[in-house]
């Protein structure tokens, strides 16, 4: 489908099929006036539900003694299966705007989780987010560029990041993309249309604090940088052992195909493991976290070039939504940080938790209304 319905009493872009394209975006508020937050709640609200539709800003004529009021650069597009899903993050709760007490516990810092102790501030948190995703670059930069636009004088971008391709399969049907490792992601995801998968793990339920985050779910993000350079020099014996599959069918290293269970009994001749207990696959499965899982989400990108060494600067742009992430995210990435024979080739380097309240139902409704 080209539209993706945008009212909803879920936000759409978190079980939504995975589209090829995303634009992440982080702002800080600054203006100190809660109405001027609601205002642009709502304002990103009537936006995203145009643009989702493959419509510019406003209907209204220019006036051509002032700025258009699109930007100008999706006009001939169309929606693309654009989603926008807009997630609030824990520095928002003070006191500039009397939220203090609506705070949700999941909402609270992680805390130093190994492996992920150097995240730089500049690329970390924010009092925002907005996650754009669709079919086409373009589409997803001119939502997050006229979404920027319309917080002027009220929120400005902290930072951003474009994401080229899926690096995760979230529909059945739905084929698994590779990262940029060259492996299949995405492979025992939670898929989009397991609702008792996606009840029990995505969505925030009952047990919720915080009455107005129950439909909603957390959004963790994690820029992480793969040493690519490196990587590929590494042989494929190692990278299979690494993750525990095969490179280019992402079948289980203990037999069957992409879709077999994993068996992490099996053993070698000598008694050894096949799925090496320090692999990727085994440290994150649920068998090894008492059930954990995750909807991941993520997409691969590349910054260019690092100016200091030289080095590609790309990698995986992580994420995933649950309905915990002191539970989930947390449990996953300290079992990983301690462990995963990954780590050698990639570093965490930004990322943030967002909460992503339940979906815009009707014109007139807007992110979080029932925050206020
Ligand atoms: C599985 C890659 C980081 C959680 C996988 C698989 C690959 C992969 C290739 C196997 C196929 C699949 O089932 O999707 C990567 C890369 C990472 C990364 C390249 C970093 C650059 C993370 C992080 C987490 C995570 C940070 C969570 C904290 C998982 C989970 C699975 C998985 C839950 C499924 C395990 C299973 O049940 O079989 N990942 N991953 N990954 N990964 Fe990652």
């Amino acid at each position: 489908a080209l539209i993706v319905p945008f009212y909803g009493v879920k936000q759409a872009g978190i079980t939504t099929a995975q589209q090829e394209r995303m634009m992440f975006a982080s702002l800080d508020v600054t203006s100190t006036d809660p109405k001027d937050l609601q205002f642009l709640l709502g304002r990103w609200a009537a936006l995203a539900a145009r643009f989702t539709a493959g419509k510019s800003v406003s209907s209204s004529p220019d006036d051509p003694a002032a700025p258009p009021l699109d930007t100008g650069e999706a006009l001939d597009s169309g929606p693309y299966s654009l989603t926008i899903t807009v997630g609030l993050g824990a520095s928002l709760f003070d006191d500039r705007f009397g939220l203090a007490g609506q705070m949700p516990a999941a909402l609270e810092p992680l805390g130093t989780i190994p492996g992920d102790a150097v995240l730089q501030p500049a690329l970390t948190g924010g009092d925002l987010c907005i996650q754009a995703c669709a079919d086409d670059p373009q589409v997803v930069f001119h939502a997050v560029r006229n979404m920027v636009r319309a917080a002027r004088g009220t929120a400005v971008l902290r930072w951003s990041q474009l994401g080229f391709g899926r690096a995760s399969a979230t529909g059945a049907g739905q084929t698994t993309p590779r990262n940029l490792m060259g492996f299949k992601d995405g492979t025992n995801n939670i898929h989009a249309d397991d609702v008792p998968a996606t009840s029990e793990h995505v969505w925030v339920g009952d047990e919720t604090d915080q009455a107005w985050m129950k439909g909603g779910s957390y959004l963790v993000a994690r820029k992480i940088r793969m040493e690519i350079e490196s990587w590929d020099t590494d042989d494929l014996d190692d990278q299979e052992k690494i993750f525990g599959r095969t490179k280019v069918n992402g079948d289980p290293l203990s037999g069957g195909t992409e879709f077999t269970p994993i068996d992490f009994d099996k053993k070698a001749a000598d008694g050894t493991p096949v799925i090496d207990v320090r692999s990727h696959v085994r440290l994150a499965s649920p068998e090894a976290n008492g059930g954990v899982r995750i909807l991941r989400r993520g997409y691969n990108y590349t910054d260019g070039q690092d100016p200091e060494t030289g080095k590609l600067a790309a990698g995986l742009f992580f994420i995933s939504y649950q309905r915990n992430p002191h539970t989930q995210f947390k449990v996953l990435q300290s079992r990983l940080g301690a462990s995963d024979l990954l780590n050698e080739y990639i570093a965490h380097v930004g990322g943030g938790i967002w909460a992503c309240p339940p979906g815009v139902t009707a014109a007139g409704d807007w992110y979080a209304k029932s925050l206020f």
